[in-house]
């Protein structure tokens, strides 16, 4: 069947109708003429791969990666990297105006990345022992793409992959290893692995200094977890953990979602290891950090007091559970003189940050958030449709937007960043003690 890719869908498939169907085609440009082959039918909606491209779009470019198509990593490949940035942008505002309910959408402006390729400094990479093979999923499937070099990965990472693939042709990765995970810091690589439902990691090992990558070795214990400095805060991580993938982009991130925020108190909802609190604690004389992950709560911690940030607290909870049980009481303690009386329109918190992951924040979650009425909120998201379900909830509950940006965190592939600034509609700027 011959279709017209009419434009890129959330998700990063394209958009194409014939003989009656809704067809979402794969690796796609808009403009492209292709001839496609359904794939699978779901419902209404047949999902397509092409076949042929009979008339590509202005917008196409080959794709430099020889694993493009088959690797599950990258599907932005084929278009020119202004075209990535459009569609990512109509991405976001489709999101808004369809899941949202958003009918006046600020304008979306978006930061571009400096780098488009070798950009990633955090990696997961798939391990098959039996067919031996290292690399990403294929699209769709749990079969391993077997990678020797990916052109996204920071040069430190590849030289890490390269490492790996060394020790997996001489038969000395971890027995049972399913997956390695990889973070670059100052000192070098982190390298986690999984055996098991075990959690090996090699952190940056004395060979880093001679320029190669650590090995890894099955029953090693922690050796050292790296730093990474980031406008001028020094944060101790290691590649269990969630960190924020492209290096280059995060000062702006940083900045962009803090705004011109200051004030008495901030709440930051999943924090992590700390790549907003320690600023928020710079701005705030109260801030409270919530995090569920054991370790990352812990890097947190150690990063607060390592920058000498008493003023900043992180608690290992879910997120859900201390906004239910704890917030009120958190907040009552360090209440500036100035909001001490109650004030049922506007809420006592100055400035609520979250960056929840990629499935949102939970409906209890936005519930206690509305509870709170904190006078700003930022939410930081890197899933469109998760972030405009969320929005439309704290819309509902009295919030306007303020602001919208979109960050190109991860270049060819349909994924992107956003931050959102709100604020509650009684506390236009007159009464807002941070504007
Ligand atoms: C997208 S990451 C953001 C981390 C941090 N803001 C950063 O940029 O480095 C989401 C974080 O939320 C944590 N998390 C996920 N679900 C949670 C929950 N229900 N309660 C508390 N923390 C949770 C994860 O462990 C992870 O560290």
């Amino acid at each position: 069947m011959e279709v017209t890719i009419e434009r890129i869908l959330p998700g990063g498939l394209g958009l194409a109708h014939a003989e009656g169907r809704t067809i979402m085609v794969a690796l796609a440009a808009p403009g492209d003429r292709v001839r496609v082959r359904i794939d699978r039918v779901k419902g209404n909606v047949s999902f397509a791969l092409i076949e042929e491209i009979i008339e590509p779009s202005p917008h196409r470019v080959e794709p430099p990666c020889p694993y493009f198509g088959l690797c599950g990593g990258c599907d932005f490949q084929q278009l020119t990297y202004q075209a990535q940035l459009e569609a990512k942008v109509e991405i976001v505002r489709d999101c808004l105006r369809r899941l949202g309910g958003i009918e006046n959408i600020p304008e979306i402006q978006m930061t571009t990345a400096p780098s488009a390729w070798h950009y990633r400094s955090r990696a997961q990479w798939q391990y098959d022992s039996i067919s031996q093979r290292l690399g990403y999923f294929e699209s769709g499937s749990r079969h391993v793409c077997d990678v020797a070099e990916c052109a996204v990965l920071a040069p430190e990472l590849q030289q890490t992959l390269e490492n790996l693939r060394e020790q997996m042709r001489e038969g000395s990765l971890p027995a049972g290893a399913r997956d390695f995970r990889a973070v670059v810091g100052n000192e070098g690589v982190s390298i986690a692995t999984s055996v098991g439902s075990r959690t090996v990691r090699e952190g940056a090992d004395p060979a880093l200094d001679r320029g190669t990558s650590p090995t890894v070795r099955e029953g090693s214990k922690t050796v050292r977890d790296i730093t990474r400095t980031i406008r001028g805060e020094t944060y101790h991580l290691n590649a269990e953990l969630f960190f924020q993938a492209n290096d280059d982009l995060m000062p702006q991130l940083i900045d962009t979602a803090l705004g011109e925020a200051n004030g008495e108190n901030a709440i930051e909802l999943y924090c992590g290891v700390g790549l907003f609190t320690l600023p928020l604690a710079r701005r705030f004389t109260h801030v409270m950090g919530v995090e569920g992950d054991k370790a990352a709560a812990s890097f947190a911690r150690e990063n607060v007091a390592t920058a000498g940030l008493s003023n900043a607290e992180v608690a290992n909870r879910n997120v859900s559970d201390w906004l239910e049980q704890e917030a009120r009481a958190w907040l009552e303690k360090h209440l500036g003189k100035t909001c001490q009386k109650p004030d049922h329109e506007v809420g006592q918190l100055d400035f609520l940050l979250l960056d929840p992951p990629r499935t949102g924040a939970e409906s209890r979650v936005i519930a206690s958030i509305l509870n709170l009425k904190p006078r700003r909120i930022s939410y930081v998201s890197c899933d469109p449709a998760t972030l405009a379900r969320d929005l439309k909830k704290l819309i509902a509950g009295g919030y306007t937007l303020d602001s919208l940006a979109a960050f190109d965190m991860f270049p060819q592939t349909h994924h992107v960043e956003t931050v959102v600034h709100m604020m509650i509609a009684s506390s236009l700027p007159s009464s807002n003690p941070s504007s």
